[in-house]
């Protein structure tokens, strides 16, 4: 069941607080919503997603305020990273608080906090007052939403309402900043890249190293559309619809060529590729075409988190 906002949010409060599940628009992707304070709640998000249980999710709220009380310490980087950007696509990993129970940070020590931007989102995390664990509201691996369509689409009844705030304005994951371990590390790049971070804190940002946490995330084969995809260079990508020719989808920055059936031209540019991005890839998967071929973005720092993504997307 899909609903606009308004009153809505009063249903989807009443249903939260029974501990049901309701999907919610953000400014990054759709989450799908569970009390995280409630052991049970969180146990049907978690049968729902299929998510492994040792995967911590991310918890929300409506303010910095609420989210530090999930934290047993808050380091000055993270006040300084929250006043900076929050609300907004960040979420920061920080020592968790004694009352946050093992069922959302998968048993690990440290919880997973962000205030999201979306004004629906908001108007829900006010209206509930406390913590809701949102996963993307996709089942674990897959693309996540950016529509309310995408979300009935992958989980149809097993979420319980579904508020529909309009196509997420960022379109992947947000950045994911590790402050747990006494410095700066960036698990999951996203919206906010790695210079606006380093402007605020004043100190380099470091890549997970092999202490890093699980971030289910980072699985080689996570964010990944059904159809076999491939990454290749401009000059590939023409040898590759040589050799597939209508067995292939593609994913380009240039014109269509005739020889393949269906072809999505995204933006040169990456925040409005990034929006495109999810939808694009369901889209393409949704084809019955053997093969997804995208050409591959230039490698500079501005592409990082949907190279990221694509990295991912092409398991072939
Ligand atoms: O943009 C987003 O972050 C979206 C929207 C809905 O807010 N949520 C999202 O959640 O992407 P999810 O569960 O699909 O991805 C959360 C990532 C996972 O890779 C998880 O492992 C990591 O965050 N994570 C959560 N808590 C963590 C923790 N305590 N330590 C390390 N990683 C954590
Ligand atoms: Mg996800």
């Amino acid at each position: 069941m899909t609903e606009a906002g308004g009153v809505n949010v009063g249903k989807a409060e009443r249903l939260l607080r029974a501990g049901r599940l309701v999907a919610f628009p953000t400014e990054t992707v759709y989450g799908l919503g569970a009390d995280a304070s409630s052991k049970d709640a969180i146990a049907r998000l978690y049968a729902v997603k299929g998510r492994p249980g040792d995967h911590p999710v991310i918890v929300h709220f409506a303010d910095a305020k609420k989210a530090f009380e999930w934290a047993r310490e808050v380091p000055a980087a993270a006040h300084k990273l929250a006043a900076k950007f929050w609300p907004g696509p960040l979420t920061l990993i920080l020592q968790r608080a004694p009352h946050v129970g093992d069922f959302v940070t998968g048993g690990q020590d440290t919880v997973g906090l962000r205030v999201p931007a979306h004004p629906m989102a908001h108007e829900l995390l006010a209206a509930f007052g406390g913590g809701l664990a949102a996963p993307s509201a996709n089942r674990f691996g897959r693309v996540s939403p950016t529509t309310a369509q995408h979300v009935r689409d992958d989980l149809g009844a097993d979420v319980d309402l579904v508020l529909d705030g309009g196509p997420c304005g960022v379109g992947i994951e947000s950045t994911i900043v590790d402050l747990s371990r006494g410095h700066a590390v960036l698990l999951r790049p996203g919206g906010i890249g790695a210079v606006e971070l380093e402007a605020v804190l004043g100190e380099p940002v470091s890549l997970p190293d092999a202490e890093a946490p699980r971030v289910s995330g980072s699985l080689p084969a996570h964010y990944a559309p059904r159809t076999p995809a491939r990454l290749v260079g401009g000059e590939a990508l023409e040898a590759e619809i040589a050799r597939l020719g209508e067995a292939a989808a593609v994913l380009a920055f240039s014109a269509p060529d005739e020889r393949v059936d269906f072809w999505l031209r995204m933006p040169k540019e990456p925040v409005a590729y990034a929006q495109k991005l999810y939808a694009a890839l369901r889209e393409l998967d949704g084809t019955g075409s053997k093969m997804l071929l995208i050409e591959a973005p230039p490698d500079f720092p501005e592409w990082r988190a949907v190279l990221d993504r694509l990295r991912r997307a092409a398991r072939d």
